[in-house]
């Protein structure tokens, strides 16, 4: 499925009437099967395309083209079938406190059950072995039957990995996949997420902080900046002016992408390596 935006403009459904567009002006395509990383200082915009991506927010402005078609132009019923075959794992995944983890990750197969199914699989799981395999991917088989309540925040925010992998979408959208883990978890489920999305040719964007681990791992990256696209470049042609740029203001929410990068200046030319906040 090929994705186009046209001069989309959106804005977050609660934000106030007479303020700004969140994005503004935004034009890209994205071919089946790439794997692309949005990154932009905190407030840039990058759930909201995201979620105009998932169609779950309609743009105030401009178009949507899924295989050159606007899906906002046909009925309910046609937008939910589309929404049924995209994924879109939220920041913080919601998990009903005394759900199982099997139940939770299964919960990203509904779209695709009759509601008979949805309503047996509450009582008894009815795919054991792939929310297994999903789990394994982030380390987590073991906490199959444990309640969500019990576990970590980077257990929970692994869980919803494991539910994306379930859900079987020609089209992962990921907000901030990494917020609660550590670095070597980080590593492992951006290995995880991009090997699974490239066995099933499936398209895959995801919002990070990290930019370091961005600029590793995806193969293409928009820089959003105030609701605008700042670039949209291979990873390999995004520099550190490209990056100082789209967080000048906003250096101190860098890690330290120059790590990954021997042709950039040294850290003293360009930000002190801090921590990276989260809003
Ligand atoms: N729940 C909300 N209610 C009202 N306005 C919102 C809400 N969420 C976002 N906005 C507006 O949209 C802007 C962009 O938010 P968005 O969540 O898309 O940014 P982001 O780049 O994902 O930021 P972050 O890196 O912090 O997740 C915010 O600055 C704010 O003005
Ligand atoms: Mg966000």
């Amino acid at each position: 499925m090929k994705l186009r935006l046209q001069n989309v403009a959106a804005r977050h459904l609660s934000a106030q009437r007479g303020k700004p567009e969140t994005v503004r002006d935004l034009s890209l395509s994205i071919e089946a099967g790439e794997q692309i990383a949005i990154i932009g200082p905190s407030g840039a915009g990058k759930t909201t395309l995201l979620h105009v991506l998932a169609c779950a927010l309609k743009p105030s402005e401009g178009q949507i083209l899924f295989d050159e078609h606007d899906p906002w132009q046909d009925g309910r019923r046609a937008l939910q079938t589309l929404r049924a075959s995209l994924f879109l794992a939220p920041q913080l995944p919601p998990l009903p406190p005394r759900q199982r983890v099997v139940t939770a990750v299964l919960a990203g197969r509904l779209p695709h059950q009759s509601l008979w199914t949805s309503l047996r699989s509450l009582v008894y799981p009815s795919d054991i072995p792939r929310a297994e395999a999903a789990l394994a991917g982030f380390d987590l088989a073991e906490k199959l039957f444990d309640r969500v309540d019990r576990l970590s925040g980077g257990e929970r925010q692994r869980v919803g990995l494991a539910r994306a992998l379930v859900a079987d979408a020609s089209l992962m959208l990921i907000d901030e996949p990494l917020s609660a883990l550590d670095p070597m978890r980080s590593q492992s489920a951006l290995r995880t997420l991009t090997q699974a999305a490239r066995e099933r040719n499936a398209t895959l964007v995801t919002t990070l902080h990290h930019v370091e681990m961005a600029l590793e791992h995806f193969p293409r990256i928009l820089g959003i900046r105030d609701g605008l696209l700042a670039f949209d470049l291979p990873a390999k042609q995004v520099s550190s002016a490209h990056l100082q740029a789209l967080y000048a203001e906003h250096l101190h929410e860098l890690s330290n992408p120059l790590a990954t990068q021997s042709e950039w200046p040294t850290s003293a030319q360009v930000a002190p390596p801090v921590v990276m906040h989260c809003r």
